[in-house]
């Protein structure tokens, strides 16, 4: 018999697992023996990850096809966790997206959704679970960026302004947490 691997009887919920980065880090939490639910706009896609990565590590997972740029998109995520009985113990908020480009002549509309995926469904979800981990005093929340937060970039200013820099969020999370 295999020894129990760290993540066993635990659920990790990864955003934007449908290929990157997010892809890659459902994969790890699996490998670890954590339960997935792995979330992006691309239903069909995520319902392959899903299976390969059940398939391979010998883990649960349920692919949620959600556009987490809509507003209410976490609390919708949410409601629909809570009614499949899903508990969450890790949240990876890892969908995000970047456009370069000077900032008057780029599309108002693709701008502000960097506005409302890399940050708002961020904090939003963060909201939504945090305070289910502190109740249960266990499980992590993983936020993905980008050093861009810490640097101005020429013609990604966006971008870079939604890139929050996690030395201070961490500080704030912990002073939650104590
Ligand atoms: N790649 C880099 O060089 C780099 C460097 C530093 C930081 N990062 C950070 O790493 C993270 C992942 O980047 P990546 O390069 O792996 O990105 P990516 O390859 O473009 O993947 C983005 C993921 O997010 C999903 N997504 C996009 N819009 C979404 C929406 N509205 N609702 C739900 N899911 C959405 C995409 O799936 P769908 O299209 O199916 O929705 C996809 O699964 C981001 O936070 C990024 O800022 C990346």
């Amino acid at each position: 018999m295999g020894a129990r691997r760290i993540g066993e009887g635990q659920t990790a919920l990864v955003t934007g697992a449908s290929g990157g980065i997010g892809l890659e880090l459902a994969r790890c939490f699996a490998k670890d023996g954590y339960n997935l639910v792995v979330v992006a706009r691309s239903a069909d896609t995520l319902v392959n990850v899903a299976a390969d990565l059940a398939g391979e590590c010998q883990v649960d997972a349920v692919a949620i096809a959600c556009d987490l740029g809509r507003p209410d998109a976490g609390a919708t995520l949410a409601a629909e966790l809570d009614a499949r009985g899903i508990a969450i113990d890790v949240l990876v908020n890892n969908a995000a997206y970047g456009m370069a480009g000077a900032f008057t002549v780029t599309d108002r509309q693709a701008q502000l959704g960097m506005v409302d995926l890399n940050m708002r469904a961020l904090v939003e979800l963060t909201h939504i679970y945090w305070s289910r981990l502190l109740a249960k005093n266990k499980g992590g929340v993983l936020n993905v960026a980008s050093t861009g937060a810490f640097q101005p970039v020429p013609l990604m200013a966006v971008y870079c302004a939604t890139n929050p820099d996690y030395s201070r969020g961490g500080v704030k999370l912990a002073a939650d947490a104590a």
